[in-house]
């Protein structure tokens, strides 16, 4: 390869590209792996394979590399692959970058124009035996369960019509339906959005499509067991200014946030819309529906978290105001009017939550997700540039937190809950171990109900593991 990767910071230290497709069996344990772990964790990790075509890159550009730690008898065995995109092939068979800024195609090479740009790196979701590689600005990818190799990308058939499908969708633990949606449906810089439900038989039925507010990002969403909630924040694509070879993103918090319901198995035309002052949030925690309201949890800042995302406003980066903080909004649907009601739990700073995956949709208590101690050492890592220096768990009740802080040279990824017994949060929280100071990684085994006594058990890889974006857990049959 005659180019380098750049040494900035999506591309160097902890974030420099692993690039590495592996098959290691029998990783070393340190302490006792519960046996009743058994199941496989997957995980997607941007990692680019060639340097960026225009000298630099943001961290969340990078080809889709997923993997998989399977779990058995007190065994963990690992494997990683590359997704086989349109864009990674194109860029193999010319043994360089050919795509240009982070989701413009008036970028790119010539000679890639028409090509699928997605790079199928931001979440695994499994549903109806099916693995599927998503990133929200295309469809997803389908790959096998067991190999990681690519199958190809999914319409369903056929039966899909938009051109996106986040990397954001849900199963229903319930019905196990799949409920999914795209944004910018209709390509770049279209209002357009739609949703669908893939029944637990894989077929998808009943897709339906609406306009938004503006386009804004729309990278997570809600489902409860009536309602689907379409939570829409002020971080705005304008096509003239990607033709003009600008960023995707602006980031506008004078204008409002919208959340968007309707019922799940009613018409389009029956959405009402709701309305809060700007900000942004990235990641619902979880939300249900009863007595009439809809509670929505979701980590809320002031301004985007990105730093690459500049505001309108010009004001710079402040790390102070895009910290986001659990919060819940409550809409009540037996009113008229279009407010929210607000309350922070959090206590925090803390992201990419996750809970016990058997209450989506329904009433909980326990989430579990990467915290900041803003008094405490950070280490670059991942998108923000700075990893979470705490993994933890938080209770939506009191508000209490429960944190591990391992040390100065150690920050964590999203966690994943695996459940082992029946009631919520009865389990073990998996997260990936950044170790900064000998660029490897561990894999912390921790009880879920005591984050703060650190892991029981810490799975050491032989290598460094990219900051995943997001992961999911598949029970053994
Ligand atoms: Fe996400």
């Amino acid at each position: 390869m005659t180019a380098n990767f750049p040494a900035t910071a999506s591309f160097s230290g902890y974030n420099a590209p692993s690039r590495v497709e592996a098959d290691i069996f029998d990783l070393v344990v340190e302490g006792e792996l519960p046996a009743a772990i058994r199941g496989t964790w997957y995980r997607m990790t941007p990692d680019p394979q060639y340097p960026p075509m225009l000298g630099d890159d943001v961290y969340i550009s990078g080809d889709g590399m997923i993997s998989s730690f399977r779990f058995e008898n007190g065994h963990v065995d690992y494997k990683s692959r590359y997704v086989r995109t349109e864009r990674f092939l194109a860029e193999r068979a010319a043994r360089r970058g050919l795509f240009g800024a982070y989701r413009n195609p008036f970028t790119d090479d010539p000679a890639v124009a028409g090509v699928d740009r997605t790079v199928a790196n931001t979440s695994p979701i499994f549903h109806a035996g099916r693995l599927f590689a998503i990133k929200e600005d295309g469809l997803p990818y389908e790959v096998h369960p067991e190999t990681l190799e690519t199958i190809g990308r999914c319409d369903w058939g056929g039966a899909l019509r938009s051109q996106t499908v986040s990397a954001h969708c849900r199963v229903d633990p319930l019905t196990g339906e799949l409920l999914l949606y795209g944004y910018e449906a209709s390509g770049d810089g279209s209002r357009d959005m739609a949703y669908a439900t893939v029944g637990a038989d894989g077929v998808l039925r009943d897709e339906q499509w609406f306009e938004a507010p503006y386009a804004g990002m729309v990278h997570d969403f809600a489902i409860t067991a009536d309602y689907l909630v379409f939570p829409i924040f002020p971080t705005i694509v304008e096509l003239d200014r990607l033709k003009a070879g600008g960023p995707h993103w602006m980031s506008d918090i004078a204008q409002d946030c919208w959340v968007g319901v309707v019922p799940r198995r009613g018409d389009v035309r029956d959405m009402r819309w709701f309305r809060r002052p700007g900000g942004q949030a990235f990641h619902v925690i979880n939300a249900w529906n009863e007595g009439g309201k809809i509670l929505l949890d979701l980590c809320v800042s002031e301004t985007n978290s990105f730093p690459f995302i500049a505001d309108v406003s010009g004001d710079p980066y402040d790390p102070r105001r895009a910290a986001t903080i659990p919060s819940r909004w409550t809409i009540d649907l037996t009113r008229n009017g279009d407010g929210i009601e607000e309350r922070v739990f959090g206590s925090l700073p803390g992201d990419v939550p996750r809970i016990d995956d058997r209450l989506i949709g329904r009433r909980y208590r326990q989430s579990w997700m990467g915290m900041v101690d803003p008094g405490r050492a950070f280490r670059p890592s991942g998108p923000v540039g700075a990893g979470f220096n705490m993994v933890g768990r938080l209770d939506a009740d009191t508000g209490e937190t429960d944190a591990w802080y391992g040390s100065d040279e150690e920050s964590f990824q999203e966690p994943q809950f695996v459940p082992t017994g029946p009631g919520e949060g009865e389990g073990y929280v998996l997260s990936v171990i950044e170790r900064h100071d000998v660029q490897l990684s561990d894999v912390g085994v921790f009880r879920a109900g005591a984050m703060a006594a650190g892991p029981i058990a810490r799975i050491q890889l032989p290598l460094r593991l990219r900051g995943a974006v997001h992961g999911c857990w598949v029970a053994m049959g």
